[in-house]
């Protein structure tokens, strides 16, 4: 059956004066949160106030959330519930200080009856106990034995430890006494039966830190539906998982495993078809595996499903496939996974293979553990450590395998092994982010709004101090050492979009009287972070000036879209911006790439950069709807927040992306542009350093400035012939080193009466000094070496402390490889001509010398 209940409830709440918006991005811009777990995430300043209500006060949208972290959190649960998952979509409308519950539950009643046809007679409600209001208003669609009130536990939501709030009101379908009989399954009860499918929620408060209440400016509506819930239902299904929404997923493990899927053994099965999704959905958002943060949630999920892989017998990577079915069977609402289909498959892949390498290993100490394990007591946390430090266990799925067992961690064991090795491995996220009070700012905000920025046009501008902080963000009347600033205008860049925050100067008339330190927009409010050398006062008239140094982040931050449409335009549109740094002498841009770029790419990518900067294009700025600015081809990022009216920047046909920063005005300026790496950063994402403008010019001196050294060190020479004589010398060298024997490489070929015999062919002629060395190293020796060196042969020999002359010795020996010599009774040296002969004399050296000890004692 295909009902497409996600456009239907769009439209049905277009038609009652709503906005429709996208899905934004999983992973939100709010370091509070991991995640977006809810549809009112992307409103969530609306509702507090930070940012003013948009003139449409009303908004709809089917919402992709993640529940695998923080405080919505259903990961354990995911394959062993019928309705728990990572990954699923939220349909939600919102009023922002415009309709209340009256309207709220009007509108959901009409849509649960009328559009999805559910009989009035299957529906019951929930409200918060003290909420009569609600009850009121419900009584005119139920009768009052289905409403139901309930305590905080059930029916207050929050979206996280702090955030907007209120108490809610969720709607229940009764699937049916026939098919539920545990008992539970009464209205209120633990049991199945009664399915939630909607929550209404009323925003009325703000949750803070301290964990205190304040009101809401204006109650608001916010309401949630899971669509994978509502379309099983309509389906007739009494699960999630057999829905179409999972069932092909499921039927694909299935063919792969050659395992046939019965709902009762299926645990693993759904675990795999859930877990695909959210891989999918979260490499496609440019999140990718890690040792800590989203990316360690996303490895967790990942291995998660290939341990359930494991129990079904994969040995080897599965899941790409999974994921592949995935991009082709939601690819149609969201093309982005058609698009980077392959890059997501290899990403995946690759990330499979690395834990396959582990995994069997890992499973046996596992399995070693849980049989030595007395009956009551928890499973070792050491070991638990050990999974995970060692085999790449993530916690989560060492207790996944616990779970039929019913066996619990050692918990307090774990941590500890984990303090010991400082591992930070979770929650790196928490604090990320700027965590600034809110306080002050909003005062500021809300008494004058948000100030202007006009840096796009000035470099210097004289304006009103409105607001004074200090280092703990209080608001101050006047200010003498460092805190923070608000102009009235300012000209000063925030922080953004990777591009550093403006730095600069502050004047009164001619005297300087400030250091700009950095500026960032907090709460709206666009703040510089000063260092004042005299005292300032709100209501100060000052001169502000840009660091003139401004004009090279400009270009770097301008390369950087360019060397972004160029990535795309050589490697593939899959290419996705993961990360981005501009500074004023460099360059950073991560992107997803599943490999190393070669270096053929990496010059091409460069000369085409730069080809685009010689044609000196000018840059053109507009104001265009979202959606238009799409259609035009504009490149948007996952992860950034955009307005309703976007700002395009465009260099004619060769870049177009959605910007609030500042650009050159014609690419010339940039000057010229080098890639000085490229470097992997973590599976599937790459890194391209460049330097343009002033700092390009350095890099090109710099690197002449070596040349010429070199060329001086080389006296002149041609570099390239000078360095490969200089190699071959090197190597000759080295050939030579290598043919030189020390004493310590000698053999021994026998110890006669604690005499010590060497006799052999060895490479090197340097013989004299390893006479000399075995000399030195033995008490009592005889030592004769030949060494052959083109067709000429020399012999050396030396004695100590035996009865043998080695003059007389020598001679002898000489004579079979047809040559002649003499010297001393300690040392004698030779030469010979036949080289054939050498086995003949080492062996008649041999018996000379043995014979002469034995006669001697
Ligand atoms: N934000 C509410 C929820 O997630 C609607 O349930």
């Amino acid at each position: 059956m295909n009902i497409d209940i996600r456009t239907k409830f769009l439209n049905f709440f277009k038609s009652k004066g709503h906005q429709i918006y996208e899905s934004m991005p999983l992973v939100p811009n709010d370091p509070s949160l991991l995640f977006t777990n809810a549809g009112m995430v992307q409103f969530k300043d609306i509702f507090t106030g930070k940012i003013p209500a948009p003139i449409v006060k009303k908004a709809t949208s089917s919402q992709l959330c993640i529940r695998a972290g923080g405080k919505h959190n259903d990961l354990e649960n995911v394959g062993y519930t019928a309705r728990h998952h990572t990954l699923f979509e939220m349909l939600g409308n919102f009023s922002f200080g415009d309709y209340f519950k009256k309207e709220a539950i009007a509108y959901a009643w009409e849509f649960v009856t009328k559009e999805l046809g559910f009989p009035k007679n299957s529906l019951y409600v929930s409200i918060h106990e003290k909420d009569d209001e609600a009850f009121e208003i419900w009584c005119n669609y139920i009768e009052p034995d289905r409403i139901k009130r309930m305590g905080d536990k059930d029916n207050f939501w929050q979206m996280g430890d702090t955030g907007p709030c209120g108490p809610c009101s969720e709607i229940f379908v009764d699937q049916g006494e026939e098919f539920f009989h545990s008992k539970e399954d009464y209205f209120g009860g633990e049991g199945d039966r009664f399915l939630e499918i909607w929550n209404l929620v009323f925003m009325q408060y703000e949750r803070n830190a301290d964990g205190s209440l304040s009101p809401l400016p204006k109650p608001s509506i916010d309401t949630g539906m899971g669509l994978e819930r509502v379309q099983a239902l309509l389906e007739g299904k009494r699960n999630n998982f057999d829905s179409s929404i999972f069932m092909p997923l499921i039927e694909e493990v299935s063919k792969i495993t050659q395992k046939p899927y019965t709902y009762d053994s299926g645990a693993s099965f759904r675990v795999i078809a859930d877990h695909a999704r959210a891989v999918a959905f979260l490499l496609a958002q440019g999140v990718n595996f890690d040792k800590e943060g989203r990316g360690y949630v996303l490895r967790r999920i990942l291995r998660r499903a290939i341990r359930h892989g494991y129990l079904l017998g994969m040995n080897e990577p599965f899941l790409y496939k999974i994921v592949q079915k995935v991009c082709e069977q939601m690819g149609a609402h969201y093309p982005y996974l058609i698009e980077k289909k392959i890059t997501l498959m290899e990403q995946c892949r690759a990330e499979e293979e690395r834990f396959f390498q582990t995994l069997e290993s890992g499973m046996e100490m596992f399995k070693k553990e849980l049989l030595s394990l007395k009956k009551g007591v928890p499973f070792s946390g050491q070991t638990a450590f050990k999974l995970y430090d060692t085999y790449g266990f993530p916690l989560d799925l060492t207790q996944d395998m616990l779970r039929d067992q019913g066996i619990a961690i050692d918990m307090e064991a774990f941590q500890t092994c984990m303090q010991e090795q400082k591992v930070r491995a979770k929650a790196s996220w928490k604090g990320s982010g700027d965590e600034i009070k809110s306080g002050d700012f909003l005062e500021i905000l809300n008494t004058f709004g948000e100030n202007t920025f006009n840096g796009y046009e000035y470099n210097a501008f004289t304006s009103k101090v409105i607001a004074l902080l200090d280092s703990s963000y209080q608001k101050v009347e006047s200010l003498s050492e460092e805190g923070f600033i608000v102009f009235d205008t300012t000209p000063l860049y925030p922080e953004s979009g990777g591009a550093i925050g403006d730095s600069g100067e502050l004047y009164q008339g001619e005297r300087k009287i400030a250091e700009v330190i950095d500026t960032k927009k907090y709460f709206g409010l666009n703040i510089s972070l000063i260092h004042p050398f005299e005292t300032i006062k709100v209501g100060d008239i000052l001169k502000i000036l840009v660091n003139p140094n401004r004009i090279e982040t400009i270009k770097h931050h301008s390369a950087t879209h360019l060397l972004h449409s160029v990535l795309r335009k050589i490697l593939g549109t899959h290419i996705a911006q993961a990360g981005s740094l501009v500074e004023p002498t460099r360059l950073r841009f991560d992107f997803s790439h599943p490999k190393a770029l070669s270096q053929k790419e990496i010059q091409t990518i460069e000369e085409e950069v730069n080809a685009i900067i010689l044609k000196n294009i000018p840059a053109t700025i507009t104001h265009l709807p979202i959606q238009e600015a799409k259609e035009k081809g504009a490149m948007a990022l996952f992860g950034e927040k955009y307005g309703d009216i976007v700002r395009v920047v465009n260099f004619a046909d060769e870049s177009c992306e959605l910007c609030g920063g500042i650009h050159v005005e014609n690419t010339g300026l940039i000057g010229s542009f080098y890639i000085t790496k490229e470097s992997g950063v973590s599976s599937g994402v790459r890194r391209i350093e460049a330097v343009c403008g002033r700092a390009a010019y350095e890099y090109g001196k710099n690197a002449l400035e070596t040349l010429f050294q070199t060329k001086e060190l080389l006296k002149n020479q041609d570099i390239a012939s000078g360095i490969s004589k200089l190699k071959s010398q090197i190597k000759e060298l080295k050939d030579k080193l290598s043919k030189t024997t020390s004493s310590s490489d000698l053999k021994v070929n026998q110890t006669l009466k604690d005499i010590t015999i060497i006799i052999q062919k060895i490479d090197t002629n340097n013989i004299k000094e390893i006479i000399d060395n075995a000399k030195n190293k033995y008490e009592k020796i005889a030592i004769l070496l030949i060494c052959e060196d083109n067709q000429n042969l020399y012999l050396a020999c030396g004695v100590k402390n035996a009865p043998i002359q080695a003059n007389g010795w020598i001679k002898e020996v000489a004579k079979i490889v047809e040559g002649g010599g003499g010297g001393r009774s300690d040392f004698a040296t030779a030469g010979g001509k036949n080289p054939s002969k050498i086995p003949q004399a080492l062996e008649f050296a041999q018996n000379f010398v043995q014979k002469k000890i034995e006669e001697n004692f």
